[in-house]
């Protein structure tokens, strides 16, 4: 069983979030934690942060941010010892409902190469060349309103 909380970066519990992305970026990906947490992880900023917990234990994570460009959601991450179970599916879901229900018509995501089939599952499609980001390569990605599939592993 597992529940989702939708949080921001002053509630108690966005320190599982970054736990969670220590581990996972910062950890497994080597990636420097002062490229990893920006300026959307401040208490200031308007970021949502999707929490998931796997009976009680924090195993997910996603963060939906507002640019100039529109909705964008990112830093992805699930611990690897709970991957495989649709939970990133479920934490990205999550954020995107939002999203458009805050009146999204398009929401983006940059993706690490070897995640663009996940979310290529959800219904995203490339719409932009590779970039850098954090020191890592990234395909600009987005979905439209209509196009998200059907799949949903959210309870
Ligand atoms: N390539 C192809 N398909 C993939 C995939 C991959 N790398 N990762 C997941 N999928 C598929 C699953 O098979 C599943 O398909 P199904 O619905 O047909 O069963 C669907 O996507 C959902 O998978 P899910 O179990 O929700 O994925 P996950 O919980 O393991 O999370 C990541 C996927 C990428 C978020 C996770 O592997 C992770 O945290 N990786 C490290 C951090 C990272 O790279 N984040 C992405 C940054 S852009």
């Amino acid at each position: 069983m597992f529940k989702i909380s939708l949080i921001t970066a002053d509630n108690d519990s966005f320190q599982y979030v970054k736990d969670i992305r220590t581990a996972v970026f910062v950890g497994e990906q080597g990636i420097d934690s002062n490229l990893e947490f920006d300026r959307f992880d401040k208490v200031a900023a308007p970021a949502l942060f999707a929490l998931l917990e796997d009976e009680g234990a924090a195993a997910a994570t996603a963060r939906l941010v507002l640019t100039e460009k529109g909705y964008k959601l990112g830093r992805v991450a699930v611990l690897k010892a709970f991957r495989g179970m649709g939970y990133g599916d479920a934490v990205v879901r999550t954020l995107l409902e939002k999203a458009l229900s805050l009146g999204a018509e398009e929401v983006f995501v940059d993706a690490q190469n070897h995640a663009v089939p996940f979310y290529e599952k959800i219904g995203f499609k490339i719409v932009g060349g590779e970039i850098t980001d954090r020191g890592l390569n990234h395909i600009q990605m987005s979905i439209r309103k209509g196009d998200v599939k059907t799949n949903c592993h959210c309870s």
